[in-house]
């Protein structure tokens, strides 16, 4: 046993189908009484329902504008409608872009958030925030964006189409398998990651099958996955893995949970060597012998893109991606070679499944 520091976050976590239920009394406990709920165009019908479950003097409105990499000029609209309306705090109710708005109108305002995920990207078990102004994404760690109380009612992740739910199940097993190798990484954190390496990968076959009877206990499996692997993403260092998908998605304009989903078993590969008992441990979570494959294999056989070409990358693009991710690179456990990383960024664009 290496020497370590554990860190825990205060946060109250309510899970369970019907859980929802227990908003009204979660904001009593919190001393709140009068909340902006935050939600995205195309799940403005679930924001209502959350309304209409609060009541009317409980709701200071819905604010239906959330949009992927948080655009500085979305959070001051919502930040000023939020004054507006007398709202003691805002509720989100979606993926990692309705919470990254919560987080941001919470930055400045100091308005408590509570979330709702109905997506598995983890983002309510982090106090990482994105902020999106004149082009360029600024992120932040800053404890004051932690929502206070989570909501994981898995009813409300019974829409999520199947394509996504793969993806975004996808995208939690990257934080969890990162949190293996972190340089600050702790027994607890791997604990909580492997175990929720497993309950995505036990929960993605079933969601992709779409069997009646067993969805309900995939969504709930998937959910608990994503609060697992979440909690360990908020708690240690991310590493190139992230560190490639933050420079894709945020220089390319790629779809966030596709990138994560191709490029995962390639920064595994590449830090295989490095990282042998992060590695054995991830292929015990997902019932492989190899983790770089057992990720691969995940995504291809349940219809996942596995090339960055199929996402709308162009090749013409790959240096510069390369330049960029060895910029301000992440902690990684392998040194970082421009050629090594160069074959990797070639690998994830073609969609090669990566050898032993
Ligand atoms: N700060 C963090 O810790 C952190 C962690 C993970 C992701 N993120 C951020 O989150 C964003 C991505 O989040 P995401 O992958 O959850 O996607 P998203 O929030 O952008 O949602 C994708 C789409 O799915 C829809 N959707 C979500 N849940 C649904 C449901 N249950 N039923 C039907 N439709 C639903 C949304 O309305 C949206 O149109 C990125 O900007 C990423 O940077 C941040």
């Amino acid at each position: 046993m290496t020497s370590f520091i554990y860190n825990s976050r205060a946060q109250r976590v309510v899970f369970g189908t019907g859980s929802l239920a227990q908003l009204g009394a979660e904001l009593d406990a919190l001393g709140l009484n009068r909340a902006l709920i935050l939600c995205t165009p195309a799940q403005r019908a679930q924001a209502e329902q959350v309304a209409a479950l609060l009541g009317p003097p409980r709701v200071a409105g819905v604010y239906d504008q959330a949009v992927m990499h948080v655009p500085i000029e979305t959070v001051r609209h919502a930040r000023q409608m939020a004054h507006a309306l007398g709202a003691d705090c805002a509720i989100a109710v979606g993926g990692g872009s309705t919470i990254g708005l919560g987080k941001a109108i919470a930055l400045d305002s100091g308005l408590p958030v509570v979330a709702v995920p109905t997506t598995y990207a983890g983002s309510e078990m982090t106090p990482i925030y994105g902020i999106t102004e004149a082009g360029l994404k600024k992120t932040g760690n800053d404890v004051r964006v932690l929502p206070r109380t989570v909501i994981y009612d898995p009813a409300l992740s019974m829409a999520l189409p199947a394509a996504l739910s793969v993806t975004s199940g996808i995208n939690a097993i990257a934080h969890a398998a990162e949190g293996l190798y972190a340089r600050d990484g702790n027994p607890v954190m791997d604990l909580m990651a492997q175990e929720g390496i497993r309950a995505l990968a036990r929960a993605i076959p079933a969601i992709h099958a779409g069997t009646d009877d067993a969805l309900e206990q995939a969504r709930k499996d998937a959910l608990y996955g994503a609060w697992l692997c979440g909690t360990v993403l908020g708690s240690v260092g991310m590493a190139l893995h992230h560190k490639l998908c933050h420079t894709l998605g945020g220089s390319f304009n790629l779809p966030h949970a596709e990138v994560h989903t191709v490029v995962l078993p390639h920064a595994l590969a590449y830090n295989a060597s490095a990282a042998p008992h992060a590695m054995a441990r991830i292929a015990a979570a997902l019932g492989s012998a190899n983790a770089a494959q057992g990720v691969f294999d995940l995504a291809h056989a349940h219809g996942a893109p596995t090339a960055l070409r199929a996402l709308g990358m162009r090749a013409e693009d790959l240096d510069r991606a390369c330049d960029i991710a060895l910029q301000t690179p992440y902690p990684n456990p392998r040194l970082l070679e421009r050629t090594a990383l160069r074959t990797l960024l070639q690998d994830a664009y073609d969609g090669i499944r990566p050898g032993n």
